[in-house]
C-alpha cells in the first residue's frame, strides 16, 4: 500500500512553516536521494516530539517533474492555471519544490525547516518562506472558521488523495497554493451583514447566510465543486502575517486537478451575467503553484534506486 505524506490529510496544526523553492543545479539523483532523507527528518521529529503532532509534505512542481523523475508524469500535473479578469488575478508563480512543515510547536517546525534547509542547500533557492498559524478557533484573518467543510476521517483521504485511478501515483495528490494577501483595512470597514454577503455565509456559525447571492464567494467557489456529497479538495491552508501583511497561505490537496481550476474560474470570471466572486475584492492573489506530492512510498523507493 502506497502511504500517503502525512501533511495531505492532516488535521489542523498551530503552527505552519512553507517553504518554496528552485533548485540550481542540475544534480537530480542528488535531489531524490536529499528528499527520501527528508521523510526520515519527518519522521525522526514525529517520533521524539510526538506531542508536537508533527505532519510534513514534500511536492514537486509542474516544470520540475520530469527532470527529476523522468518516466511516467501524474496525468493532471500541468502548470498552475494562471487567470486575469479585470482587477482580479491568479497569477502563476512556479517554483520547483514546495515543502508544507506543521506542528503544534513553532520551534520544532523552525528546527525541522533549518534542518532540511542544511540537507538542500547545496542545490536549491529559497525563493519564499511563509509562517502560518492557527488564528482564534480556526479562522481566517477575516473571521470566518477556516476549512469547515474539510471531510472527516477516511473520507479525507477519499478526496485529497490519488486512488486506483492511477497506479503509478497512488498515495499522491496534487497540490495547489496560493498567497493571498488581505485588505484587513477595507474588509473591517464593511458591517457584519455586508461581510455575510460577500462570503455568503454567517460569520459566528458559517451558516448560509439570508443575504446570499450568486456572486458570494460560498456559492462562486462551490458552483462547480461538490460530487457525491463530498468536497473536491482538502483545505490545508493558513493564516499567515505580520502587522505590515496578512492573508491566507491557501493549500488544496486533491485526488484530481480538475477542480480547483473549475473553482477558480468560477471565482474570478463569474458566471454569465458577470457575477464573480466579491470576497476578491478584499483579498489578492500574490503567488500561484501546482505541484503534486508523492506517496512516502513513491520518494523513498526514487531515493533508494541511486544509492
Ligand atoms: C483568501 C482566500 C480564501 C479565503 C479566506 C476563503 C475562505 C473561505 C471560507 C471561510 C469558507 C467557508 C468555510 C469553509 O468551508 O472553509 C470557504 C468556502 C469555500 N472555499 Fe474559500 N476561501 C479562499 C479561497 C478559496 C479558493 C482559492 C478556493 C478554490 C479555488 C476556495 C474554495 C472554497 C470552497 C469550494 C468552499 C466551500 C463552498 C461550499 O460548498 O459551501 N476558496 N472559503
Amino acid at each position: 500500500m502506497s502511504q500517503p505524506q502525512k501533511g495531505v490529510c492532516a488535521e489542523p496544526n498551530l503552527h505552519a512553516q512553507y517553504l518554496s523553492l528552485n533548485v540550481v543545479d542540475d544534480e537530480s539523483d542528488a535531489i531524490k536521494e536529499k528528499l527520501a532523507r527528508v521523510m526520515d527528518i519527518f519522521d525522526h521529529y514525529e517520533n521524539e516530539h510526538f506531542e508536537a503532532m508533527v505532519t510534513g509534505m514534500v511536492a514537486v512542481g509542474a516544470g520540475y517533474w520530469t527532470e527529476l523523475y523522468p518516466g511516467p508524469i501524474p496525468e493532471g500535473l500541468a502548470p498552475f492555471p494562471q487567470m486575469q479578469c479585470e482587477d482580479r488575478s491568479a497569477p502563476n508563480t512556479p517554483t520547483d519544490l514546495f515543502i508544507q512543515i506543521r506542528a503544534d510547536r513553532l520551534d520544532i517546525c523552525h528546527a525541522i525547516g533549518i534542518e532540511i534547509m542544511a540537507l538542500l542547500h547545496l542545490h536549491v533557492e529559497l525563493v519564499d518562506q511563509t509562517r502560518g498559524f492557527r488564528y482564534l478557533d480556526g479562522r481566517d484573518l477575516n473571521g470566518y472558521i477556516y476549512g469547515a467543510d474539510n471531510p472527516r476521517g477516511m473520507k479525507r483521504r477519499q478526496v485529497a488523495v490519488v486512488q486506483a485511478q492511477e497506479p503509478d501515483f497512488v498515495g499522491g495528490s496534487y497540490i495547489h497554493i496560493q498567497r493571498y494577501r488581505h485588505d484587513l483595512r477595507r474588509w473591517m470597514s464593511l458591517s457584519q451583514r455586508q461581510q455575510e454577503q460577500v462570503m455568503g455565509l454567517t460569520r459566528e456559525h458559517n451558516l448560509p447566510s439570508p443575504e446570499q447571492s450568486s456572486s458570494s464567494h460560498c456559492v462562486r467557489a462551490a458552483a462547480s465543486g461538490a460530487q457525491n456529497d463530498l468536497p473536491s479538495m482538502v483545505k490545508q491552508g493558513m493564516p499567515y502575517g505580520d502587522m505590515n501583511e496578512q492573508g491566507l497561505f491557501f493549500i488544496s490537496c486533491a485526488a484530481s486537478a480538475q477542480p480547483f481550476k473549475a473553482m477558480l474560474h468560477s471565482q474570478i470570471y463569474g458566471n454569465s451575467e458577470g457575477d464573480y466572486d466579491r470576497w476578491l475584492d478584499f483579498t489578492s492573489a500574490q503567488t500561484g503553484g501546482a505541484y503534486f506530492a508523492p506517496s512516502v512510498t513513491f520518494i523513498r523507493s526514487m531515493g533508494e534506486r541511486i544509492t
